[in-house]
């Protein structure tokens, strides 16, 4: 189906309105010997077809040409992102969303009903909102948190009613890692389904699917766009779930990334490995400049000795990522004294751009109580750290003349304070965002 109507042969000179919108060719006609190196942006939410056949076979699933950028065909410069990224995750098909709560919940209503229940691990506190929120009210899934990171806390859990387990990795904040292979042959033993988020890991530290997992649901807005200038998500997979997926929930729920961000997308992604390489060295040299300063009472990344599941990381992950998460020992009240402080390093939410940013547990958490927080394993004092691709020795400049502002005498809240090692599920309470 290539377009070979001549627009001028209309038997009569055409007007200057037909001719604003029809005359002229685009530059990337048939007439190019060269393409382009840089993906054209195609900005058309709706595409011509040339003869009403084609645009049955195109309805009809028959021709795999683009129709409507929301719907099953979406738009050219979009579906080149989905099978980049499809190529990425070595899976066989991508559906891009736009933004990553939109590829989660696009995949929830795909695949979830009323009665059935889904374990959590211990993360992310938007998507325990959206279960406590919508999914169970308005669904009526049942849910867990699950505490622990084995395949032991998983099993005890599990009911005949379980119909997937979501696992984020690495947990965010948290930065848990869970056992991937042990929990993903326990659950498909028993039938059930396994998605991942790996967003905080990224395809480049994590290979995900080798661990045999189902689905991959990811934010394309951290890392994989990479430069804090797009938002959008993604659902990758075999064909047959991806589709199943494209054909039912997508068009309906309505969640298509617009054709700009996907390609601001495929532009960041030419530079993920090198922009990962620099992510996770600075942030190795953070975490352990950190984990030596006597105002900090602990440090979370996965690539020290003394995180839990150290060695674990080190048998999954070809890097540990961007993201640390620290206590100091003078509680929120010094967190915000250091937060306020820095100079070059910034305050503020997301992760996985070229700025280091940080967020304390207090603004996290602004609507927990002290209690619900640490229930998270972001006790009095937590930071997050989201570590970007700054200079190392100016990241840790600035981070310790932040330190120094911090005064000594500052002792923080003791209660509350997480166990080591948490067991047994948590339901986190539902809040109300807006
Ligand atoms: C691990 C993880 N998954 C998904 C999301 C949602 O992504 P988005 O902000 O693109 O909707 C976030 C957002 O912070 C996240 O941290």
């Amino acid at each position: 189906m290539t377009k070979t109507r001549d627009k001028s042969a209309l038997h009569r000179p055409i007007g200057i309105g037909s001719r604003a919108i029809h005359a002229g060719k685009g530059p990337y006609d048939n007439a190019l010997a060269t393409g382009p190196t840089v993906t054209p942006l195609h900005m058309g939410s709706m595409f011509e077809f040339d003869t009403v056949k084609d645009y049955m076979d195109c309805i009809t699933g028959g021709s795999p040409y683009p129709m409507y950028t929301r719907g099953t065909s979406s738009n050219p410069t979009i579906r080149l992102l989905q099978s980049r990224l499809a190529a990425i995750y070595e899976a066989e098909s991508a559906l891009v969303t736009g933004s990553g709560m939109g590829a989660i919940s696009t995949a929830f209503f795909q695949f979830l009903q009323p009665g059935d229940h889904v374990l959590f691990n211990r993360a992310f506190y938007m998507t325990s909102n959206l279960m406590s929120q919508t999914i169970e009210p308005k669904m009526g899934v049942r849910w867990d948190m699950v505490a622990g990171v084995d395949v032991e806390d998983f099993e005890a859990l599990v009911s005949d009613r379980t119909k997937l387990i979501y696992l984020e990795i690495f947990s965010n904040p948290q930065l848990d890692v869970i056992d991937l292979e042990g929990i993903t042959q326990m659950a498909h033993d028993r039938g059930i389904m396994v998605w991942v988020d790996d967003t905080v890991a990224t395809p480049v530290n994590l290979r995900t699917f080798r661990y045999g997992v189902d689905v991959v649901t990811c934010s394309l807005t951290k890392y994989l766009s990479g430069h804090g200038d797009s938002v959008g998500g993604a659902i990758i997979g075999s064909s047959k779930l991806v589709n199943t997926i494209r054909l039912g929930c997508y068009a309906k729920v309505g969640t298509a990334i617009s054709p700009f961000n996907a390609w601001l997308t495929l532009q960041g992604l030419k530079t993920l490995p090198l922009r990962v390489a620099q992510h996770n060295k600075n942030a190795q040299a953070l975490a352990e400049y950190l984990e030596d300063h006597p105002k900090v009472e602990w440090v979370r990344y996965p690539g020290l000795k003394s995180h839990p599941q150290h060695e674990r990381a080190c048998t999954m992950m070809s890097g540990f990522g961007g993201m640390i998460g620290f206590a100091l020992n003078g509680g929120d009240q010094a967190a915000t004294i250091m937060a306020d402080n820095m100079r070059f390093l910034g305050i503020g939410t997301s992760f996985g751009q070229p700025e280091t940013l940080c967020e304390t547990g207090l603004m996290i958490f602004y609507d927990h109580s002290f209690e619900e927080r640490a229930l998270h394993g972001v006790p009095d004092g937590f930071v997050r750290l989201s570590v970007g691709l700054e200079d190392t020795d100016d990241l840790i400049a600035d981070m310790a003349q932040a330190l120094d502002q911090v005064p000594e005498d500052l002792h923080g809240v003791r209660e509350g304070m997480p166990p080591r090692r948490v067991k047994g599920t948590f339901r986190p309470r539902s809040v109300d965002l807006e």
